[in-house]
């Protein structure tokens, strides 16, 4: 799916099977749950509004649900989508502005030179697996520097089940045959938690907490 050079049709209907696997994993409600308690304190001081962005948002599928969860919460939110990929910045600001829901979409690469603008949180899904481990470091860092209050990250576990789950649930949900190969391979890439605490040890981020989460998935959630 990171293939700049992969037709659009295709990329449309990859980013659909992950929606619908977004759907089966309850992807939402945990990044909802983890934000809530900031959003709370943020209604504490009116004057200033939450800044959100999500790193590598593809089509804007959570920040979409989330921006409408927070409305519907009365929570005033500025809501940031960055995705090196042309493609899903355009697609992901169409199907924005067709749900009625306020987001900025930007072309970054989040590797290559600064993160354009510091926000409040940032958020990052099924998107470190494709990073080798010394990026997964510089990308750590690059999240802490660029936030002022925490990043939530949540990704693969490189296990067998994991293995498995792709395999089957990809091919269950999903016809596209993106997906299907992303999905084994995505796992492959993976890390598995020691891995992660070692990254986050050698960038020197201390205050994590990482939690294991169906299907076969952790959560990483960094406050300053
Ligand atoms: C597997 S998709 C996940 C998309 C979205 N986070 C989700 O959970 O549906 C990974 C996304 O990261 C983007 N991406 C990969 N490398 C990137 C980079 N260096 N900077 C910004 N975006 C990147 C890809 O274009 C793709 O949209």
């Amino acid at each position: 799916m990171d293939d700049p050079d992969l037709p659009q049709d295709q990329h449309d209907h990859a980013l659909r099977g992950l929606t619908t696997i977004h759907r089966f994993s309850g992807l939402v409600n945990r990044f909802w749950n983890a934000l809530l308690p900031m959003l709370k304190q943020s209604q504490q001081a009116p004057s200033k509004r939450l800044k959100i962005a999500d790193v590598g948002c593809g089509d804007g599928y959570l920040l979409r649900r989330l921006a409408a969860k927070a409305t519907a919460a009365g929570f005033e939110v500025d809501w940031i989508g960055y995705d090196f990929s042309v493609t899903a910045c355009k697609l992901a600001a169409q199907k924005a502005d067709a749900a009625g829901v306020k987001i900025r979409f930007e072309q970054v690469d989040i590797l290559a030179g600064e993160i354009p603008e510091k926000a409040d949180v940032f958020l990052n899904s099924l998107f470190l697996h494709h990073f080798e481990s010394a990026d997964v470091e510089t990308i750590f860092k690059k999240f802490r520097d660029a936030t002022t209050q925490a990043f939530i990250v949540e990704d693969l576990r490189r296990t067998v089940l994991g293995y498995f789950l792709a395999w089957s649930c990809g091919r269950l949900l999903t016809r596209s045959p993106i997906v299907h190969y992303d999905g084994v391979v995505s796992v492959e890439g993976a890390f598995s938690i020691d891995e992660i605490q070692t990254l986050l040890a050698s960038a020197d981020i201390q205050n994590t907490n990482i939690c294991k989460r169906w299907p076969q998935r952790f959560v990483l959630t960094y406050r300053h």
